[in-house]
């Protein structure tokens, strides 16, 4: 059996946590393949509901062999709480596998974080300031800190205080800062060793038997295209590869092994923290969206921005990701509108673009040439199948589909695990 991936479309919460809990009886294993304790994925199970930040979703199904993979950043105290979390709610938490090769988030990275977002000051990228972007950083200078170093104190020492080197004249002379002591990081760190040793494996080896053997593997994004280092609107991006290549280098998961891509698109659009937002909506009408829709952010709990769905944006994600199946959510947020504006070109200078522009000024620029689609009264949190769907609600999700280029295989018409309606079957 093959291995499915699972990004999101847009600017992040679309709903991934959601539509991977959904899949999750299909699967054997749910592999989180890039971010850390960035991401923010709220699941309601039978009115219970959890708030997952760095263990893939999948955790939740009983079954399913939960991998935090190579391409994640792990902040192991925050590994540790969620466990306990879990388990004082009667999850089982015990199958948790965990890369050798996944770097850790030291302490003094979530500093250098808020140090150098402070210091960017007009040019704030609204990080999370959980120590994502300077572990990554790390990583590709090649002083970055990996599970497998927990376990051997030598190299351990040698490592920290490599990377402490260059830090701590940053600290001190630019960022005004206490320089950090290298024997409370190596303290801190090894702390943690005995209690992650048993989950610590080498997880491609391990994903790439249990395909051999006909398993299924879902293989979890965090953040979004848009937030992609590579093809989302950089520099107002996450530091990792969230589209579905990240989810190969991520894992040790070769690309011939993917049968299907599914991205998850908001049937709206929102964006939390800085960066360009050519839907986005100010005034009344964005604040409708966010308190209909419940938008604030569950890692830093700040109000999402809101705008409406850009066409644009999901092109591009069908395109990058080499989208099979689209699954759109909240489509039960947009109840209640005359007419809901769908973004099908931006107007920049005069010249109307159907593909995002290259440049990022041109994407400031960008105003957006709206089509206006029909709305529904309807209350539709009770549909269950497509044909339940008042006319006008069936034809916007159609809509949807023409404009974005690949099928909406599943429809989300409510938080719950059950308020979906399944189009075509993904897995
Ligand atoms: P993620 O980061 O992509 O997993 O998404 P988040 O969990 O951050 O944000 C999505 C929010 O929308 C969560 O609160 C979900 O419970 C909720 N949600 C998901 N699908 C639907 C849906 O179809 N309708 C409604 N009303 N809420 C949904
Ligand atoms: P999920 O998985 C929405 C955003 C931050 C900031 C930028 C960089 O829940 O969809 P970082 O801390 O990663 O260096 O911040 O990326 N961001 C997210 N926005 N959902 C997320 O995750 C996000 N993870 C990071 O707000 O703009
Ligand atoms: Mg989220």
């Amino acid at each position: 059996m093959p291995a499915v991936v699972l990004v999101g479309a847009q600017w992040g919460d679309e709903g991934k946590g959601k539509a991977t809990d959904l899949l999750g009886p299909k699967v054997d294993y749910v592999v989180k393949f890039n971010g850390g304790n960035n991401a923010g994925h709220t699941v309601v199970v039978g009115g219970q509901t959890y708030a997952l930040h760095l263990l893939p979703s999948g955790i939740l199904t009983p079954g399913v062999v939960p991998v935090i993979g190579n391409g994640v950043v792990v902040d192991l105290e925050v590994l540790f709480t969620e466990l306990d979390e879990l388990a004082a709610r009667g999850v089982d938490t015990s199958k948790l596998v965990i890369s050798s090769n996944a770097h850790v988030i030291p302490s003094y990275n979530r500093t250098m974080d808020k140090v150098t977002e402070r210091f960017l000051g007009k040019r704030q990228i609204g990080t999370t300031g959980r120590g994502i972007g300077p572990t990554y950083a790390d990583k590709m200078s090649r002083v970055g800190i990996r599970i497998q170093d927990l376990f051997d104190d030598g190299i351990l020492r040698q490592k920290v205080q490599g990377a402490l080197m260059q830090k701590n004249h940053l600290l001190v002379k630019v960022y005004n800062r206490r320089a950090v002591v290298v024997d409370q990081v190596v303290e801190e760190l090894e702390g943690f060793a005995d209690r992650l040793a048993p989950m610590v494996k080498d997880t491609a080896v391990l994903l790439n038997q249990a395909l051999d053997q006909g398993k299924t593997v879902l293989l979890e994004g965090g953040q979004a295209t848009m937030l992609d280092v590579d093809h989302g609107t950089y520099p107002f991006v996450t530091s990792s590869n969230a589209t579905a290549g990240g989810a190969c280098t991520g894992s040790g998961i070769g690309p011939t092994r993917i049968k299907s891509v599914v991205a998850v698109v908001k049937a709206y659009t929102t964006r939390v923290g800085a960066g360009p937002f050519v839907t986005e909506l100010e005034g009344a009408d964005g604040e409708r969206l966010r308190d209909v829709g419940h938008e604030y952010g569950v890692t830093t709990g700040r109000p999402r921005r809101c705008g409406w769905f850009d066409a644009l944006v999901a092109r591009h994600t069908a395109r990058i990701n080499g989208v099979t199946d689209f699954a759109l959510t909240k489509l039960d947020v947009l109840t209640g509108w005359d007419r809901i504006p769908v973004c099908v070109g931006y107007d920049v200078e005069g010249t109307v673009l159907e593909v995002l522009p290259t440049s990022q000024s041109d994407i400031h620029h960008a105003r957006p040439v709206y089509e206006y689609l029909p709305g529904w009264y309807e209350d539709i949190t009770k549909a269950r199948s497509f044909a339940a769907l008042p006319p006008n609600a069936q034809a916007y999700v159609l809509a949807l589909e023409e404009l974005a280029g690949a099928r909406v295989s599943v429809v989300g018409v409510g938080p719950g695990r059950d308020a979906v309606i399944e189009r075509h079957a993904i897995i």
